[in-house]
């Protein structure tokens, strides 16, 4: 955690869930993050697709006595890849090394981590979008082959050794699969794709943190949080802790029904789970684009958000829901997010289009 409450990874990015409900930040966050982690397969609700087919290749991978396939795992942020990851490995019964894209710049940095492996270590490469091209091209020839070319020297006189690796798995998570190179990604035996929870699976999540973390809580309060989740666990937990403090400070410390929709409601969470990003790209999108089409960019500045952003962090569930559309052209509202809003549909596209001051100040435009 930085000054500014944003969980920088290294390289300045940082993760946009933690932003939008959690602005001031929570100094135990990563701890208690990974004190609610599942730690088995087992344990894991919700994914019950990806969870089978994980099963299934982790099993024979057990049964054969040798590595499975390399994973990659990919989703909208906070689905639980870097839990699953863990999972992989304690399933295994195998050490885990773990490091992302952007803290693998050279190939060189790849190199180092790929000839201190062990046989049958597990390999987490989180962000496995974000790594150099030079690491991701001996990347896949070490997955492929078990071997990586060490260059000795430099200059004309250089010379690549060839190191060959004991069999060991990698797991790629990222939240950008189509960023990746065709031949990396097919050098994935695996590919499980993380979709939003139900509100069930959320309930139940819910009700083994409160239990993990001694927090009272009634089922309808576990229900209102699990609704207004978006469909992401590490949102339901952070929520749940939000609602619990606002329990102890106004309440009888029980997080019930009146509590949670008090403390969503303080923390800009409306009735359909959606957050002020969400809000601000429907209202920008309705009231400023008329409904679109617009370009993911000027998108993002008329919410003063990164486009990355936009994209991986409101899209997805936005488009999930009903609410948004993409379109060759850009970015359009679905009529979800009219109705949402409490607003009338333009007869054709852009008729609506009211221009809104912008806001130098601020960098965006007022909505
Ligand atoms: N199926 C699940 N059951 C219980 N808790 C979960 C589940 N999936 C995720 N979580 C919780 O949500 C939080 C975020 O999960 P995780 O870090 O694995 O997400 P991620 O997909 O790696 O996110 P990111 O893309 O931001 O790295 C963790 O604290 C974890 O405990
Ligand atoms: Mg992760």
């Amino acid at each position: 955690m930085t000054d500014d409450g944003l969980e920088r990874h290294g390289d300045d990015s940082y993760d946009a869930t933690s932003r939008i409900v959690d602005p001031g930040g929570d100094a135990d966050e990563r701890r208690v993050e990974a004190a609610l982690r599942p730690r088995r397969l087992a344990e894991f609700p919700g994914q019950p697709r990806v969870s089978d087919q994980l099963a299934l290749v982790l099993e024979a991978a057990r049964r054969r006595g040798a590595p499975p396939d390399h994973v990659l795992l990919s989703g909208p942020p906070g689905l639980g890849k870097t839990s699953l990851a863990m999972i992989i490995a304690a399933e295994l019964e195998q050490p885990i090394r773990i490091t992302s894209g952007p803290a693998i710049q050279h190939a060189g940095d790849l190199a180092a981590i790929l000839s201190s492996l062990a046989e049958g270590e597990v390999l987490f490469l989180d962000e496995i979008h974000r790594m150099a091209r030079p690491a991701e091209e001996m990347l896949y020839l070490a997955m492929e082959d078990f071997r990586v070319d060490v260059v000795v020297g430099k200059g004309p006189g250089a010379t690549a050794i060839p190191l060959e690796l004991p069999p060991f798995t990698v797991v790629g998570a990222t939240t950008r699969a189509g960023l990746l190179p065709a031949p990396l990604r097919d050098r994935f035996g695996f590919t499980g794709h993380l979709d939003y929870y139900t509100a069930e699976d959320l309930s139940a999540i819910l009700t083994r943190n409160a239990d993990l973390l001694g927090v009272d809580a009634t089922r309808q309060g576990i229900d209102e949080i699990a609704g207004r989740s978006r469909g992401t666990p590490r949102i339901a937990n952070r929520l749940l802790r939000r609602v619990r403090d606002y329990a102890q400070v106004h309440g009888k410390g029980v997080v019930d029904h009146a509590a949670a929709r008090a403390a969503l409601e303080l923390f800009d969470v409306d009735a359909r789970g959606l957050d002020r990003l969400d809000r601000g790209v429907l209202e920008a999108l309705c009231k400023r684009f008329g409904g679109g089409p617009v370009g993911l960019s000027t998108l993002a500045v008329a919410v003063g958000e990164e486009p990355d952003t936009v994209e991986t962090v409101a899209e997805p569930y936005l488009v999930r829901e009903g609410y948004m559309i993409r379109t060759p052209r850009g970015r359009a509202a679905a009529p979800g997010a009219w109705e949402h809003l409490g607003l009338t549909p333009p007869d054709g596209p852009g008729t609506s289009a009211t221009p809104l001051p912008f806001d130098e100040g601020e960098g965006r435009f007022a909505l």
